[in-house]
């Protein structure tokens, strides 16, 4: 269980800092993350990445950087500092700007006997089709960009990407087993679609080669969350081989 536990990452998406403080007061103890995203962030800043860590909770900061590479990787050594477990980037920042982060982040941790945080990239968003990337002149299949992007990550250094399931066998195809993917879009049965539309349960995303779930609404809409948390977790054990 501890196994699945490690690999859920619970989407903290309120608006304002005691709704965020009692869901991780509910769950630290049942998931391995919080995702912290720019709407919190922006509301709440780093005071709240600190609640989560001082009640037990990692964090999962995502805010997707994308800059040039000085700049992001200044934000990031900001990220390490605040003690977040897991950040992310957007892949199409370059190799320059995902290797000159992995350097710097590198640097700092060891010179801080800090535990590297585990560093994602974006692909390409999900809500992205042919059409957005023709629309900047990006004439590539969305197929073909996100394993290309997920390869270049890779080669810089990082630990794994955030992608929907229907694109976790595109991308272990290109980067191996070594590598972290993230994925939201997951429903158990239970749970209702909401604005989700390509949608996998955890045991099937899991199986997909899936290293860890994102999960909001199934669990914060649930009549008890506490328990939804924990029939996800069943159904990750199983699928993870108990
Ligand atoms: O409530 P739900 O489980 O749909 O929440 C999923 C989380 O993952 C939300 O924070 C959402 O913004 C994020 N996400 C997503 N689909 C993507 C990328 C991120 O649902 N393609």
């Amino acid at each position: 269980m501890e196994n699945a536990r490690r690999r859920l990452i619970f989407a903290l998406d309120v608006d304002d800092f005691s709704q965020a403080q009692a869901w991780v007061e509910q769950l630290h103890d049942k998931v391995g993350f919080f995702k912290i995203g720019k709407q919190l962030f922006t509301r709440c800043g780093p005071d709240v990445v600190r609640m989560v860590r001082e009640r037990g909770g990692e964090v999962f900061l995502d805010l997707k950087y994308h800059d040039i590479p000085n700049t992001v990787a200044k934000a990031a050594i900001e990220a390490c500092k605040l003690g977040v477990q897991m950040f992310n980037v957007h892949a199409l920042g370059g190799l320059e700007m995902m290797q000159t982060t992995v350097r710097e982040v590198d640097d700092y941790c060891a010179a801080h006997a800090l535990q590297r945080p585990t560093l994602l990239a974006v692909t390409i968003l999900t809500s992205s089709t042919e059409q957005t990337l023709h629309q900047v002149g990006i004439d590539r299949p969305v197929d073909e960009m996100v394993p290309r992007l997920a390869a270049l990550a890779k080669q810089a250094g990082f630990d794994g990407v955030v992608a929907s399931p229907r694109e976790v066998g595109l991308i272990r195809a290109v980067c191996g087993d070594d590598f972290a993917i993230v994925t939201p879009g997951v429903r158990p049965a239970f749970a209702s679609l909401d604005d989700q539309k390509r949608v996998t349960t955890p045991a099937d995303a899991i199986a997909a080669g899936a290293s860890h779930l994102v999960v909001g609404r199934p669990i914060s809409a649930a009549n008890d969350p506490q328990q939804a948390a924990r029939l996800i977790l069943d159904e990750m054990a199983q699928a993870l081989g108990g």
